[in-house]
Parts: C-alpha cells; structure tokens; sequence
C-alpha cells in the first residue's frame, strides 16, 4: 500500500512539472524576445536638390524607422540648374568623388536604405564618394530614386561599383521633378498619394 502510494505521489508530481513546462508562456515566447534585440539596424540615406527624393525618404523612414540621414556635400553645388549640370557632366567625365561632409558609423547598421536622383543618367557623384567611403560587405542596400522621367540611367550599375559587397535589392524608381521645366518639388498632393502606394507595396517586397 504504501508503495502504491509513493508510485502515485510520483506520477503526480511529474505530471504536474510536464505539464508547467508546456503551458509556461516564458518558455514559449522567449524566441520571439531574442528575435526583437536582433532586430535589423538601418538607416534612411538620401540625397536631394529639390526634396524628390526627400520626400520618398521620409515615407519610407515613417515605415521602417531607423535614423534618417541626409547626404551633405562640404561644398554646396550651385543652384543654377545650368551651372549644376555643367558641373555635374564635368565631374562625371573625370570620375571626380566630390569631399562629404555627412560621416555615419556603418558598424551601426545592418540595412541601408539609400535614396538619390538621375544626374546625368548616372548615381550623381556625392553618392558615388559617401559609398567610396566605406566598406560594403555584408551590408544589405534597398536602393529608391527620383527622376525626371529618363529613368536610372546606369544609377544600379554604378551602386554596385562603388558598393562592392554589398546585397543589393530591388530599386524603387518613380518620376520626381523636372527642373529644366521650371518642376521642383512634383512627388506632393495626389501624385503623393499615388506614390505612397506603390512605394509600401515595393516595401513589403523588400522586406
Ligand atoms: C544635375 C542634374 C542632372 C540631372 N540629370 C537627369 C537625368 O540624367 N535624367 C533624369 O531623368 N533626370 C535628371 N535630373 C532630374 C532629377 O533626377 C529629378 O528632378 C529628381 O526628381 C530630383 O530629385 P530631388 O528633388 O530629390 O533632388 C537631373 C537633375 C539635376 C539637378
């Protein structure tokens, strides 16, 4: 009797501690607590002229959060827009990488999200010297853009030269200002709308 006793004391109080480990709800969650300290570190990297691109970094930065960066060159481009594209045609033609004065601690993030115009169907030279800054590799790059309507040019082509490295993801391209036409700032109103929606679809692809 006695025994039979101790045998059902046992059982009981094995069953019982099986019983806490499936239903304990530490246990279970703890996965979803360490995925969330190992969540992606990024940065919104944009540059622009006439906040095309501007706008487009802030939408995509009030999605993914992250810090939102805007590239600054030491020394300003003119505001002439004919005396920019001179400037621009020439530093391409010479593979000039003008000085930045923006600095980022690459080491921080893990997922950069990196905004620029057309210039001269090229990655204007700014964004070509703040990538020749660093060390790409194993970085991931989601690559967005705004244009006058002549597309990217050869703008992914010259990412991947000045990114060596780097993952690099699926573009986002959209149709910004023309300020040849006298169209600066264009993404705004219900062209932003427009553009909002087709951007969170690309987001969600890239994700
Ligand atoms: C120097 C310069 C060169 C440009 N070259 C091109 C080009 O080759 N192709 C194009 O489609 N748009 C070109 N654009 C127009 C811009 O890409 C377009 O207006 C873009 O939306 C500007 O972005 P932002 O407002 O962020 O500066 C050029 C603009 C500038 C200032």
């Amino acid at each position: 009797m006695k025994k039979i006793l101790h045998l059902f004391i046992l059982l009981f109080i094995t069953g019982s501690q099986v019983f806490a480990c499936k239903s304990d709800p530490k246990i279970i969650e703890s996965p979803t607590e360490n995925e969330e300290i190992n969540a992606e570190r990024i940065a919104v990297v944009y540059l622009s002229r006439t906040n095309n691109t501007k706008v487009l970094a802030e939408m995509i930065h009030e999605v993914v959060g992250g810090d939102l960066i805007a590239l600054e060159t030491l020394n300003p481009y003119p505001t002439d827009y004919k005396q920019i594209v001179e400037q621009v045609a020439s530093e391409n033609n010479r593979n000039y990488l003008p000085p930045i004065k923006t600095k980022i601690d690459l080491s921080q993030y893990d997922r950069i999200y990196l905004g620029f115009p057309t210039w001269g169907m090229q990655l204007p030279p700014p964004m070509k010297s703040f990538l020749n800054n660093y060390d790409w590799k194993g970085k991931v790059i989601v690559p967005f853009n705004s244009n006058a309507g002549y597309g990217l040019g050869s703008c992914l082509e010259d990412l991947k030269i000045y990114a060596k490295g780097a993952k690099i993801l699926e573009v986002f391209s959209t149709k910004g200002g023309i300020e040849r036409d006298g169209i600066k700032l264009a993404i705004e109103g219900k062209r932003k709308m427009k553009v909002d929606k087709s951007l969170k679809e690309w987001l969600i692809k890239v994700k």
